[in-house]
């Protein structure tokens, strides 16, 4: 069997990690017919195997990047943390407008395609290489099958909502994090053996980084990523000497005035904040008064970890507001930070706030609470109103505040949805060998 995985945007690499490693794991035993020991035990509890791996069943695999996300911080961490094999290729696309971005990927795409002729093409998540890769999949005759599929916001103001829509709406293969997913599914008419509950890929992640995570220092995170500025030209970059003590003799600008706040005793009481959708980052109007809140209120309580994502950063240089955030007493600033970097902070935080999709997920294992800066979420197994962590608070600065000080009264409770175990990678794979065993 051959299948090409398709992967774009930072989300998308710890969704394809653990896929990866469950394909290399069966063609590594596809000498000898051993099953791996993680799939004996979830075997003896599933009615449809792998099959028995021969040389002549092997999978060949295929990763390709549409290149969406470029920088280093991006996308190259993400494969050296995660251990992901470089892509096999990378389209290159880049930065633009939607439309440049999905049509420049389908067109690089549909050459792989014609060349490589594969029996599948695997998409995971909603960033804009799922619906360009499962439309010019399907338009060649090949299966396509959708990792995180079901999703909805309904909100079709999201790019990301359109994205799933169109390929939960063409894919062969349906597999869903959790049954609201399938439910979302079936209410749209999909038929019933498209579908396929698997839990969450990105749980395989997480739990695979945990220890990893656990053994990081807070202060080391904070060092190597700081945000600095160059008094001279204004420029920005990653710290790359310790960050305290008086700052201004080397001629930088150092966030959060380290002087104010001591790397050698530790921080232990810091909340965390990541921003980057559109509606929150793109509008003036909508990022001051969150900015505002952030150094006027929660500032003045306890540090704020804020990891910049880089459409975040240049709307903030764009709308004036950079540069008065540096001054900012309690405020760090930090590049985008690694997977394990990530989890090691949610792990420690007093709260988070974010308008991240994956980030929901995460505070609902770590049990961090969870201020969700959007009106609506795709994932509402992770509200409070489900066991989850998280609560929607939009970009109403009196609600942020409400259940920001309501939050904080909550014990951290860490919440395990149905199947979000750490096995799903090799589902998802029995699931692909299912379907070609019932449908073809
Ligand atoms: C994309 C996804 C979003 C996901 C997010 C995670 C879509 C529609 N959106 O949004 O679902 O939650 O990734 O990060 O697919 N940029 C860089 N370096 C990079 C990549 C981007 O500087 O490596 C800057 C560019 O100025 C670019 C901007 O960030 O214009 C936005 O990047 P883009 O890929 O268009 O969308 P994201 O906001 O990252």
């Amino acid at each position: 069997m051959k299948i090409i995985s398709v992967v774009g945007a930072r989300p998308n690499f710890m969704k394809i990690a653990p896929f990866i490693r469950a394909i290399d794991n069966y063609n590594i035993h596809s000498n000898t017919g051993f099953t791996p020991p993680s799939a004996s035990e979830a075997l003896a509890k599933e009615a449809h195997p792998l099959p028995p791996s021969s040389d002549n069943e092997r999978i060949t695999h295929l990763l390709v990047h549409t290149g969406q996300h470029y920088d280093d911080r991006m996308s190259k961490s993400f494969f050296e943390e995660l251990e992901i094999p470089e892509a096999d290729i990378n389209l290159g696309v880049g930065s633009g407008t939607h439309a440049e971005q999905v049509g420049q990927t389908m067109i690089e795409f549909e050459k792989i395609l014609k060349a490589e002729r594969p029996d599948w093409v695997v998409v995971v998540g909603d960033v804009n290489a799922i619906l360009a890769c499962s439309v010019t999949a399907k338009k060649e005759h090949i299966k396509c099958c959708h990792i995180e599929a079901g999703l909805r916001s309904g909100d079709m103001s999201m790019p990301e909502e359109i994205n799933r829509l169109v390929a939960d709406r063409i894919s062969d293969l349906l597999l869903t994090p959790d049954l609201i997913s399938s439910d979302n599914l079936r209410k749209e008419g999909v038929p019933e053996e498209k579908i396929k509950f698997v839990g969450n890929i990105m749980i395989d992640t997480l739990e695979a980084n945990r220890k990893k995570a656990e053994r990081l220092e807070i202060n080391d995170i904070i060092e190597k990523n700081l945000i600095i500025q160059s008094k001279a030209a204004g420029k920005t970059s990653p710290q790359s000497s310790r960050c305290c003590g008086t700052g201004s003799s080397t001629g930088e600008f150092k966030s959060g005035k380290p002087e104010t706040w001591n790397l050698e005793s530790g921080i232990n009481d810091f909340a965390v904040m990541t921003l980057h959708r559109p509606s929150n980052v793109d509008r003036k109007e909508i990022l001051e008064p969150i900015v505002r809140f952030i150094t006027d209120e929660l500032c003045a309580e306890r540090t704020v970890i804020w990891t910049l994502h880089p459409r975040t950063r240049k709307m903030l240089k764009t709308f004036g507001l950079f540069d008065s955030i540096f001054k900012i007493q309690n405020l760090i600033l930090l590049e985008p930070l690694s997977y394990p970097e990530m989890l090691r902070l949610n792990m420690d935080a007093r709260i988070m706030l974010t308008d991240s999709g994956g980030l929901q997920e995460e505070c609902t294992i770590l049990g961090t609470p969870c201020l969700t800066l959007r009106w609506n979420t795709e994932r509402p197994v992770t509200l409070r109103e489900h066991g989850g962590a998280s609560v929607l608070v939009g970009n109403n600065i009196e609600r942020i505040r409400k259940e920001y000080h309501s939050a904080l009264e909550k014990p951290r409770t860490p919440v395990r949805p149905e199947l979000w175990d750490g096995k799903t990678a090799e589902r998802c794979l029995r699931a692909i060998f299912q379907y070609q065993e019932n449908v073809e």
